[in-house]
């Protein structure tokens, strides 16, 4: 035992309900023993089971004090001749969420998480895992040192160490392949997916299915049982799941030729194959060792502290002033006013989140439009046999819709997403005024527009947010979730509610024309057009972005969203636009010829016969040479590395600005703002993790290169520069408000 072997009392300071949870009142037999507590790892004997309980809240993560207490606990057990076997199992919701991630990156502390499961499957005597909620990562690789395995119904195993750009570190990799085989333990590996307990029990992952959400009771009969039974140990290294070489190998090499395929760019995917592919060739502890290596590797790895970076901030954003200080109002019903692109699509979120619906267009022939859009995203569904028609017709039972803003008389909160105009805009609000029943969220879909103005075109500013879902609304996972002056917190409040009701990620911004990430993508989008003038093909600077990591280009982009809206939006601000200020015309000499992308065929790119991949157009390239001539410009190359520089200077500058002005609350909004709706590379933690990673004294001397050329464009953020004079980088605005 590590430390004193004294018995303490236990720790009642911490975590006292779920200490309840777990209590022995769930116990039928025998009279407990006093608890050994050893930190978060408290052992107590029950009869002749060694009961290791890890309470160590909120996910019971494998911090290296549950380290030294499950290390103890096994040691107090070997060393008590009246337990004859161990139970571990972890109090509140889950079983163990694997390793504890804030570690990661840090300086290694004693025992290792190899070391401990190592000396679980080591112990003398039979160790049952009884597992409910998560087994994760290190938490299953906890459960497969143990030589039994209950899950009860509840539980969720999996080894999702591929999303934190890791492989599972802890003889998960040489164990797994052993006891269910090569091919399901890649899959698991590889997907990162979750397999509930009866997928499980078909894997072989566990040996039996608990009935009930008590898993200590269970797990408790069933280590009796095994005691009864004088059941041996059973060490999980030497189960017999690579018999069959020829399968494993077969499993390996598809594996590796998927992956080449799908996992672009992503560096442990081919080290999990790897590592795996040594439990086929290595003895066991060689194996481990290759392991080790390799996780280091990935540990090493910025794609681990990019995603790392992703899986906090993705969490943080959810913790905004209002969602502390407000409770959310009702969310029983909701209004859509409008059925266009985004009227029907939020509408579709909306009911697969199981709300009533009701729609409000300008007249029946829209409206019947709208009833169409949305039928039409289930029909698809059908087409594809993802749904029944007779689930359609459920859902479909909760939409209604009506010319008539009374209509609206009992929702609890109208989203709007009419004509991108303010006198449109402002009409509907007055609308909804003079309808909607006190207390209702009244919520904006606007892209661009002052939502200052329009709360306070209305007798009640203070519930009006913005609400900016991307499209294809019933798709997209952002939503931003826009604060306008006079909003009542609860209102935000509301639009966090509504975002976990939708499965949304959202992200708080102010407001500001564009907000968070369209304000930052017209900055960008304009570097781009730069580089396009300047010599570099549109075609170029898609590939480039592409190889960053991003799905697309930004103009495979302009083509999919169809060039006609940004065309429309750069003529209504031509009036007020910097003279000064470079504009470059290629754009609007594509549109107009009435070439808008995918939906005439034709854009940036060829879509011959309606092809959804484009090809590239020589007219284009004539077009843009032209405008080169008109534009005086000499044509350069650029490397693909000079591309990203400045599309990622121009993104990152302009992030600053945002959180100066706290548009963002933190660079993390930004980050978060990009990974869920511009597809920026989750590896690379989104683009203020990125400029971090890149040094923000470089992107800054970046920024100041650019500016001898063009000064008005590349203005360094004062942000920028006071960071960087202080020696400081973005991650140390991240602190939660
Ligand atoms: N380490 C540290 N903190 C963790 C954690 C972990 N493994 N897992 C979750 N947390 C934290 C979250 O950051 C959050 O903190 P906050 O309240 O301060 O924001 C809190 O626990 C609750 O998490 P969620 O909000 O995600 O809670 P849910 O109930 O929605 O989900 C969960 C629970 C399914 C366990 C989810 O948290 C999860 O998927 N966690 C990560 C699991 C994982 O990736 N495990 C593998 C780790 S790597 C590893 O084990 C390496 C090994 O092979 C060596
Ligand atoms: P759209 O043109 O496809 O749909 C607008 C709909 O509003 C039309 O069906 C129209 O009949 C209806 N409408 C107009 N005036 C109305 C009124 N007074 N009462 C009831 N219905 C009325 O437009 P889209 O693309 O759906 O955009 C809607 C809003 O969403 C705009 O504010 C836009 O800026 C914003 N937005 C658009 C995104 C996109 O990618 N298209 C993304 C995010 C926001």
């Amino acid at each position: 035992m590590q430390g004193s072997p004294e018995p303490r009392p236990l720790d009642f300071a911490r975590g006292l309900p779920r200490k309840q949870e777990t209590s022995d009142t769930h116990m039928a037999t025998p009279t407990p023993r006093p608890s050994t507590s050893n930190g978060p790892v408290t052992f107590q004997r029950q009869g002749d089971v060694c009961v290791v309980t890890i309470d160590n809240p909120p996910v019971n993560a494998l911090g290296v004090d549950v380290r030294r207490g499950l290390a103890a606990a096994i040691d107090a057990a070997e060393a008590d001749s009246g337990a004859k076997a161990v139970l571990i199992v972890g109090a509140g919701r889950n079983f163990i969420a694997g390793a504890d991630i804030r570690e990661f990156g840090q300086a290694p502390q004693q025992p290792s998480l190899p070391e401990v499961c190592l000396k679980i499957e080591n112990c003398t005597k039979p160790v049952i895992a009884a597992i409910h909620g998560a087994a994760l990562g290190g938490g299953l690789e906890i459960a497969l040192s143990a030589h039994y395995r209950l899950a009860a119904p509840t539980a969720k195993l999996g080894l999702p160490e591929v999303a934190l750009g890791l492989l599972p570190g802890s003889g998960g990799t040489q164990r797994a392949p052993r006891l269910i085989g090569v091919k399901p333990a890649l899959e698991l590996m590889l997907s990162g997916r979750h397999a509930g307990a009866k997928e499980a029990l078909s894997l072989g992952l566990v040996d039996r299915l608990g009935t009930e959400a008590d898993a200590r009771a269970e797990g408790l009969a069933y280590a009796q049982e095994r005691v009864a039974a004088n059941a041996p140990v059973r060490r999980t290294r030497e189960a017999t799941g690579l018999a069959d070489k020829d399968a494993a190998r077969a499993a390996l090499d598809a594996a590796r030729a998927d992956t080449a395929k799908k996992s672009r760019g992503l560096f442990s995917p081919m080290k999990i194959i790897e590592a795996v592919e040594g439990a086929l060739t290595l003895p066991f502890d060689e194996g481990m060792a290759l392991e080790r290596q390799l996780f280091l590797q990935c540990i090493d790895s910025p794609q681990r502290a990019g995603l790392i970076h992703a899986f906090f901030a993705e969490r943080e954003v959810l913790k905004a002033p209002e969602t502390r200080s407000a409770t959310p109002r009702a969310l029983t019903s909701a209004g859509i006013v409008g059925g266009g692109t985004m009227g029907a699509g939020i509408a579709v979120a909306m009911l697969d989140a199981g709300l009533p619906v009701t729609m409000v267009e300008r007249d029946d022939t829209q409206l019947a439009r709208g009833r169409a859009n949305v039928e039409k995203v289930y029909d698809g569904l059908i087409a594809k046999g993802r749904m029944t028609p007779e689930a359609k017709a459920a859902v479909m039972a909760r939409f209604s819709g009506s010319t008539s803003y009374d209509a609206f008389a009992n929702v609890d909160i109208v989203v709007e997403a009419v004509f991108e105009e303010m006198g449109v805009k402002k009409a509907v609000f007055a609308e909804l005024d003079r309808v909607c029943k006190k207390g209702a969220v009244l919520a904006t879909n606007t892209s661009y527009l002052d939502i200052d103005e329009i709360a306070a075109s209305i007798s009640r500013p203070q519930d009006v947010v913005g609400l900016h879902f991307f499209s294809p609304a019933n798709i997209m996972k952002l939503l931003e979730i826009v604060v306008p002056a006079k909003v009542s917190a609860d209102v935000v409040a509301t639009g966090f509610e509504l975002a976990k009701k939708l499965k949304k990620v959202p992200v708080r911004a102010g407001v500001c024309d564009g907000f968070i990430g369209n304000r930052i993508l017209a900055v960008y989008r304009q570097a781009a057009d730069h580089m396009m003038e300047d010599g570099a093909s549109p075609y170029d600077i898609d590939a480039a972005v592409r190889n960053f990591g991003y799905p697309m280009g930004p103009f495979q982009v302009s083509d999919l969203a169809g060039g006609d809206i940004g065309w429309a939006t750069r003529k209504r601000k031509a009036a007020t636009r910097d003279p000064q200020a470079r504009y470059v015309q290629v754009a609007d000499r594509i549109c107009e010829r009435g070439w808008f992308g995918q939906k005439t065929q034709r854009g940036y790119y060829l879509y011959p016969e309606g092809a959804r991949t484009g090809v590239p157009d020589p007219e284009v390239l004539a077009i843009i040479d032209a405008e080169r001539v008109r534009a005086g410009i000499t044509p350069r190359t650029f490397t693909e590395e000079e591309i990203m520089r400045r599309y990622m200077a121009a993104m990152v500058n302009e992030g600053a600005n945002v959180v100066l002005q706290r548009i963002a609350l933190r660079p993390l909004d930004v980050d978060v703002t990009f990974l869920y709706g511009y597809g920026f590379p989750r590896h690379r933690g989104g683009p203020m993790k990125y400029a971090d990673t890149v040094g923000l004294p470089k992107v800054l001397a970046d920024i100041r290169e650019f500016a001898k050329e063009d000064p008005i464009f590349w203005k360094p953020s004062p942000l920028l520069v006071e960071l960087v004079e202080r020696g400081a980088d973005f991650a140390s605005l991240n602190q939660s408000e």
